[in-house]
């Protein structure tokens, strides 16, 4: 039986009726491109072939209620009484997609969700936005928004996804996740420009190269609400005040040495991190065209290096599985994600997957950490509906 279906009979069983559909949405891996969507700059995320499912029914009296497979306990709000950190914890994700739409005037009532998802909640991975796109396709459907028809009602959506997660779930996050989640192509990665977001999709195609990208969950979790994150966008925004542009995008990587000049250290590297991080993006969306994965992963660890010493996003953990699997054979690695935690990345020559994997076990077990976990990524399927 399929995940939806599996999800659709239990819908029935919890709440007495069917569900109108099940409707689903991937996380995603950056390949490169973090903390660069606030900064107006680029990003190159690819869907992950790993999704969050909802089954959901409308209502008439403006009641959303839903119920979590992965978290306990039910939640039950009016939508009129939807506000920022109300409800708290996922809740806030879910039903602040349904606020911001009515926020936007469209016509949305009361929901019946039930949840299910195979993607790691909090790690880096986009377990957030999968649970936000997931239900903006639902109600999109459910109430005939249309909005998932074509790329404009698709840009629509991730916006006010994104506005329920900086809004309701009081995360100040940017936009790439949701992009990725409602606008990604199968099979390719998604060089976003943030600037006015536009995309070029690029094949993604690692096994031509005789690789793989292995995904390695450090089992250490970030919470993006939680104040780490929105430092970086706060600092960030400081550093282009002083600077004098709107948005740190604009300024370019020769521009560096006299805006040094202007800021402090802590700022400068962050500025640092921004520029460099978008020369990276567009170059490696050149080198996954021409199927150079040698020089994809070569701009992978210089991403992580920038993230680590500029960003200042990594933490220990992180740092022994980036460093123990290019110590194994990977051609390079980094941190996945906002950062503070989650899973790493690295390019793998496919023979030496299970090498790499148990050496990072090993580092993790002499450094008394709990094992990793890891899965081989392939590229998924935007949201849509499934049943
Ligand atoms: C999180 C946020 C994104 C982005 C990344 C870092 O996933 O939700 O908007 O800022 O971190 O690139």
């Amino acid at each position: 039986m399929s995940t939806a279906q599996g999800l659709a009979d239990d819908f029935r069983e919890r709440f007495g009726r069917a569900p109108s559909g099940v409707w689903s949405a991937p996380g995603r891996f950056n390949l490169v491109g973090e903390h660069t969507d606030y900064n107006g700059g680029f990003c190159l995320p690819v869907p992950l072939d790993r999704r969050t499912w909802v089954a959901a029914a409308p209502r008439d009296d403006g009641r959303l209620r839903m119920v979590s497979l992965d978290v306990p306990g039910e939640v039950d709000v009016r939508l009129d009484e939807v506000t920022a950190h109300r409800p708290g914890g996922w809740g806030a994700y879910a039903a602040g997609v349904l606020w911001a739409l009515r926020r936007a005037g469209l016509p949305v009532r009361g929901v019946d969700m039930l949840i299910g998802s195979d993607l790691l909640i909090g790690a880096g991975l986009s377990s957030s936005a999968a649970l936000e796109c997931s239900v903006a396709a639902a109600a999109s459907d459910l109430f005939g928004l249309g909005l998932l028809a074509d790329d404009a009602g698709r840009v629509a959506l991730a916006v006010h996804c994104q506005t329920a997660e900086n809004e309701i779930a009081q995360a100040p996050t940017g936009g790439v996740d949701q992009t990725s989640a409602l606008r990604g192509v199968k099979g390719h990665a998604l060089l976003i420009d943030f600037l006015n977001r536009t995309l070029r999709p690029v094949p993604y195609d690692p096994a031509s190269a005789g690789v793989g990208v292995l995904i390695l969950d450090t089992r250490t979790r970030h919470s993006l609400s939680a104040g780490h994150f929105g430092d970086r966008h706060a600092e960030c925004d400081r550093a282009a005040v002083l600077l004098g542009v709107d948005l740190l995008r604009r300024v370019g990587v020769d521009e560096l040495p006299a805006a040094e000049a202007r800021l402090d250290d802590v700022l400068f590297r962050r500025l640092r991190h921004v520029v460099t991080e978008n020369a990276r993006a567009v170059r490696m969306a050149d080198d996954l065209e021409a199927g150079d994965w040698r020089a994809v992963a070569e701009g992978m660890t210089a991403a992580h290096v920038s993230m680590r010493d500029d960003l200042e996003v990594s933490v220990p953990q992180i740092d022994l599985a980036v460093g123990t699997a290019i110590g194994a054979g990977a051609w390079g690695a980094r941190l996945v994600g906002g950062g503070f935690g989650g899973c790493v990345m690295a390019v793998v020559p496919l023979d030496l997957v299970g090498g790499v994997a148990g050496a990072v076990d090993r580092a993790f077990a002499a450094a008394g950490y709990d094992a990793p976990d890891g899965f081989l990524a392939t590229a998924g399927s935007p949201a849509g509906r499934d049943l």
